[in-house]
C-alpha cells in the first residue's frame, strides 16, 4: 500500500466549504486504486487562527508541512478578520516562498456544459505559467512619510535565474503540447523588467528551435484571451500578469469557480502546493452554494503531480460528465449545491469501478 501523506490547509471562507467536500472524492479514488492511501494533516490556519494566536501559523509549521508530499489548500483571506497583507504574507505567500515554488500552472479549457461568455469559445485549451516567486510580488519596496507626502514604492525584482527557469519551464512544457509558447510581455512601455524578460525569452527559445514562439503586449493578450483564445497553448508570465491572465481565463471558461493551479517546487526539496485560482469568496459563504470544482480540478492536478495519473484522468472525466448532466452550481447557471455535485462526482466514481 503507498501511503501518501497531505497536509490540508482548508483556510478561509469557502476554502472550509469546499476542501472537506472534496477530500471525500479523493478517499472514494483511493478505494477505487486500492493500493493507495492518502493520510491527511490537516491544519486550522486561517484568519481565525490569527485573531487567536497573532500569527497564521504556528512556529513549526514550515516544518511540518515540509515532511508531507503535498500541500491542498483551499484559499486565504478574510478582509473583515484580517488585512489582506498580513493574512497572505503569512500564509499563501509564506509557504509559496519558503517551499520554493517557484513556478504556478495554470490550465484553462472550453469545458461541455459550461457556458463561456464567448459567442464561440472554439474549444480553447491553453496553460499560462506564472513566475511565482517575484517580480511585482517583491518584498522591495515599502511606505514612507505620512499624509499628504505619503509615497508607497514597490519595486519589480526580475532575477535572471527565476525569469529564465520560468521561461524554460514554459517551453519544456510546449515540447510535450502542440508546441507554441506566447510570451505576456510589456516592452513597448517603459518598464525596464520587460525588454529584459524579452531577450531572455530569445535566449532561452534558441534552446527549442522547433517550438513556435510570440510575443504579445499584455494588454492585447487580454483583448485576445476573449476574442481567440483557441490560438494559445502555453503563455508564460510574470507574477503579476500571470495572475490577472488566469482569473480571466477562469472568467473565459465561465466561471472562477471552476479553474485549478498547482505551485510547483521544481527542485524536489520541498512539496508542492495544490489551490484553486479563486479565492474566499466571502460573498457566499455559508450558503452551501460554492463551486467545488475549482478544487476538484486542482485536486486532479495534484494526483497528476504524485504520479496517479490514472486516477487524475478518471477525476477528470467524472468531473465532465458531471457538469454535461447538468450538474452545476449556481455560478455556472446551475441549481445544485456544492455537496450535490461532490456526491454526483462519487456516485460516477463509484460506478465506474463496477
Ligand atoms: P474571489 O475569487 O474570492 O471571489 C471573486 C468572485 O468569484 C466572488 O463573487 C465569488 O463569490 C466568486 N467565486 C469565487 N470562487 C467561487 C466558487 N468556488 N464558486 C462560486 N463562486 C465563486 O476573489 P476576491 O473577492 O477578490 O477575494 C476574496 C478574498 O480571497 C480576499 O481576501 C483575497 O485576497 C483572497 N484570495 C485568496 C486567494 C488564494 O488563497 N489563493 C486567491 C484569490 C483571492
Ligand atoms: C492568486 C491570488 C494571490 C496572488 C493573492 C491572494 C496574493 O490572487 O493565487 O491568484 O495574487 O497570487
Ligand atoms: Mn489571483
Amino acid at each position: 500500500m503507498q501511503k501518501l501523506k497531505l497536509s490540508v490547509i482548508p483556510g478561509d471562507g469557502i476554502g472550509q466549504e469546499v476542501v472537506p467536500e472534496t477530500l471525500k472524492v479523493l478517499d472514494t479514488l483511493a478505494e477505487i486504486n486500492g493500493g493507495v492511501k492518502f493520510e491527511y494533516e490537516t491544519h486550522p490556519w486561517s484568519c481565525e487562527y490569527y485573531l487567536e494566536h497573532g500569527v497564521m501559523m504556528p512556529k513549526d509549521g514550515m516544518a511540518r508541512l515540509h515532511q508531507t508530499d503535498a500541500i491542498y489548500l483551499g484559499a486565504v483571506g478574510n478582509p473583515k478578520l484580517v488585512p489582506d497583507h498580513v493574512s497572505l504574507w503569512g500564509l499563501l505567500i509564506k509557504i509559496r516562498r519558503e517551499c520554493e515554488q517557484v513556478i504556478n500552472i495554470r490550465p484553462a479549457q472550453y469545458i461541455n456544459g459550461v457556458n463561456s461568455p464567448l459567442a464561440n469559445p472554439n474549444d480553447f485549451d491553453f496553460i499560462v505559467v506564472r513566475e511565482n516567486s517575484e517580480g511585482e510580488y517583491s518584498e522591495v519596496g515599502g511606505r514612507i512619510h505620512s499624509g499628504d507626502d505619503e509615497i508607497a514604492i514597490q519595486n519589480a525584482v526580475f532575477t535572471r535565474k527565476a525569469t529564465e527557469r520560468t521561461i524554460r519551464y514554459a517551453f519544456e512544457l510546449a515540447q510535450r503540447r502542440s508546441g507554441q509558447v506566447t510570451s505576456a510581455t510589456k516592452s513597448n512601455g517603459i518598464v525596464h523588467s520587460m525588454p529584459f524578460w524579452d531577450q531572455v525569452f530569445q535566449e532561452v527559445g534558441k534552446d527549442y528551435p522547433s517550438i513556435q514562439t510570440e510575443s504579445n503586449h499584455i494588454d492585447a493578450l487580454c483583448a485576445f484571451f476573449v476574442s481567440k483564445p483557441h490560438q494559445f497553448d502555453v503563455i508564460v508570465a510574470s507574477n503579476l500578469f500571470g495572475d490577472i491572465l488566469t482569473d480571466l481565463g477562469a472568467a473565459v471558461m465561465g466561471s472562477i469557480g471552476i479553474a485549478p493551479a498547482a505551485n510547483i517546487n521544481i527542485n524536489g526539496k520541498y512539496p508542492s502546493m495544490f489551490e484553486p485560482v479563486h479565492g474566499s469568496a466571502p460573498d457566499i459563504i455559508g450558503r452551501g452554494i460554492a463551486n467545488p470544482i475549482g478544487q476538484l480540478w486542482t485536486a486532479k492536478m495534484m494526483l497528476d503531480h504524485l504520479g496517479l495519473d490514472e486516477l487524475g484522468s478518471l477525476l477528470m472525466k467524472a468531473i465532465k460528465e458531471t457538469i454535461g448532466e447538468g450538474i452545476k452550481t449556481r455560478d455556472l447557471g446551475g441549481t445544485s449545491y456544492t455537496n450535490e455535485v461532490i456526491d454526483h462526482i462519487i456516485t460516477k466514481l463509484t460506478a465506474y469501478s463496477k
